[in-house]
């Protein structure tokens, strides 16, 4: 039997879908215009890396979390948030306006300040997103979006 990265993605995106709730866990509420926090979910055995950005307001709107799975949706690898937008945009020939979330593995590249939407790269579709509530300085990790 052959194991590779799209079928441990398969096998994770199946156990998602089983799966009503993880344990929440308490990390610090990325607080300024794209500050982000890295955290790991652990839920038994399986582990969940991701990354909560704070996406910019704008005039009559307020800013806000988007917090990702940063497990890669095309075949597993684990991308990289990415401040330094211009050098990734450089990379793959394409003018961005703000941070990415980046892969290195096939150069997959989503935009969080869109709900993750992919604007680069083979991804099928934008990372799993994570529920959360904030509770003052806290940021609380309740479970995933699929
Ligand atoms: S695994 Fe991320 S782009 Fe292929």
């Amino acid at each position: 039997m052959t194991v590779n990265r799209r079928s441990v993605l398969i096998g994770l995106t199946a156990l998602l879908e089983a799966r009503p709730a993880f344990a929440e866990m308490t990390v610090r509420a990325p607080k300024e215009p794209w500050d982000s926090v890295k955290f790991t979910l652990r839920d038994g055995d399986n582990v969940w890396p991701g990354v909560a950005v704070r996406v910019p307001g704008a005039p009559g709107k307020p800013s806000y979390i988007y917090a990702a799975s940063t497990i890669c949706p095309h075949q597993g690898c684990q991308f990289e948030f990415e401040a330094d937008y211009q050098a990734v945009g450089a990379k793959i020939g394409k003018e961005l306006t703000n941070p990415v979330f980046h892969c290195h593995c096939h150069m997959s590249t989503y935009d969080p300040a869109n709900a993750g939407q992919v604007i680069h790269g083979p991804a099928p579709r934008p990372p799993f997103r994570f529920e959360f509530r904030e509770e003052g300085d806290a940021l609380v990790i309740t479970g995933v979006v699929t």
